[in-house]
């Protein structure tokens, strides 16, 4: 199969998806001219499962490496465990420049993505993202980033990687809920970009909640060539074309804020409900039809994703919104559905009809 390429001039780089293949790392990497002195990062949890594929696969090309691991949590996204992870890897790199290998779901993306930005003014990086989130979506584009206390991602760059690696037998390992949280980001790409897309993902949701088949493939090639298309056209999200991917994030975000991002609803969870929300305002102001908001309502059921935040009051989810820099400093922006397919972003939407969308969510 081709792989997808991330068109950025001399930074292009490919996303190679398949069955089986993280095996064929040191080959791939090999072929990138990155050196032969490798740091991986990863968590235990990764590294027990398929940590000694990906060492022999280095050690039959002949690359050096040094393992390390951060705890399994978001809260490895912070300063300290930087910190931390930053002067082991000084002290293992034995004055050669290493490349980085971020091993990992989107926290560890994210993680070793912003260590590889930084450290030495930027080593080259290898994304081999293990969760259906991370290749799908956090490990292609380029967004790297540390939390802070006040804010997700608010330490963070642009650094794009030198090739993705998107192993699909991996996801055999991924507890359910993650799957869910994967299929959300990947109905929100049929919905920004894709009637037929979203139509193929109707007929096959049953086998795709549990990451079977061949479709699965398929699918994670259809989200990356997506991203990629996007990423392609406006790389540091400056042109309002990156916006579109986020469709739902704005209430989702809200509602993963108002949670005080305690899990009571994960990621993809808010987002779907953010989904709904965003769907339910563009119906508000006549822009998408009944028939199609139900379409998207089922889908999302059918995958097993939320339709309602009720752990929550309207007016929490509302404050939490109007922290958002986004929607306060005068206008606020949305993307809305157009229809299954395209969706438009609207500035200035009435406060009421927000509100509205959001007391439906909740009650
Ligand atoms: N940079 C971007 O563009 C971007 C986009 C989306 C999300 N993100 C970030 O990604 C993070 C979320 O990523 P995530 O959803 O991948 O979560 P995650 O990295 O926390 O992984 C979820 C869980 O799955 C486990 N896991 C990973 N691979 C596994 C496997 N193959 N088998 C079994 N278990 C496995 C992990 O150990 C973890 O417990 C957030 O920090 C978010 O901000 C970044
Ligand atoms: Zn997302």
């Amino acid at each position: 199969m081709r792989d997808i390429k991330v068109r950025l001039g001399k930074r292009t780089y490919c996303i190679k998806i398949g069955s089986s293949i993280l095996s064929k790392t040191g080959k791939y990497i090999l072929r990138l001219s990155i050196g032969q002195n490798a740091i991986i990062i990863t968590n235990s949890k990764i590294k027990r499962l398929y940590g000694s594929i990906l060492e022999k696969s280095l050690a039959k090309s002949g690359i050096s490496y040094s393992l390390f691991t951060v705890p399994d949590s978001e809260s490895s996204k912070s300063y300290t465990v930087m910190d931390d992870l930053i002067g082991k890897i000084a002290m293992a790199d034995k004055g050669k420049k290493p490349f980085i290998i971020a091993f990992g779901g989107g926290v560890i993306g994210d993680l070793a993505g912003f260590v590889a930005a930084v450290y030495r003014r930027g080593v080259p990086l290898v994304q081999i993202p293990t969760t259906l989130v991370a290749q799908v979506d956090s490990a292609i584009g380029g967004k790297v980033a540390i939390d802070l206390p006040v804010a997700k991602n608010l330490m963070g760059a642009f650094y794009q990687p030198k090739i993705v690696i998107a192993d699909t037998s991996l996801l055999k390992t991924l507890p359910a809920r993650e799957i869910k949280c994967g299929l959300s980001e990947i109905i929100k790409y049929s919905i920004i970009s894709s009637r037929g897309f979203f139509g193929f993902l109707s007929k096959k949701i049953t086998s795709l909640k549990r990451m079977r088949g061949k479709e699965v493939k398929y699918v994670i090639r259809k989200c990356c060539s997506i991203k990629a298309g996007v990423v392609n056209a406006d790389e540091k999200d400056t042109k309002g074309i990156r916006m579109i991917l986020n469709y739902g994030h704005t209430i989702g975000h809200a509602i993963e804020a108002a949670s005080g991002y305690k899990g009571s609803y994960n990621h993809g969870e808010a987002v779907a409900i953010g989904m709904l929300a965003a769907a339910s305002i563009s119906r508000k102001i006549n822009m998408i039809s009944e028939k199609e908001v139900g379409e998207i309502r089922k889908l999302l059921s059918r995958a097993g994703l939320p339709a309602k935040a009720r752990r929550f009051k309207s007016s929490k989810i509302f404050e939490s919104l109007s922290h958002d820099k986004k929607f306060t400093q005068g206008i606020n922006r949305f993307v809305l559905p157009v229809r299954i397919g395209k969706v438009r972003v609207v500035k200035n939407i009435p406060k009421d009809i927000i509100m509205d969308a959001i007391k439906e969510i909740t009650a």
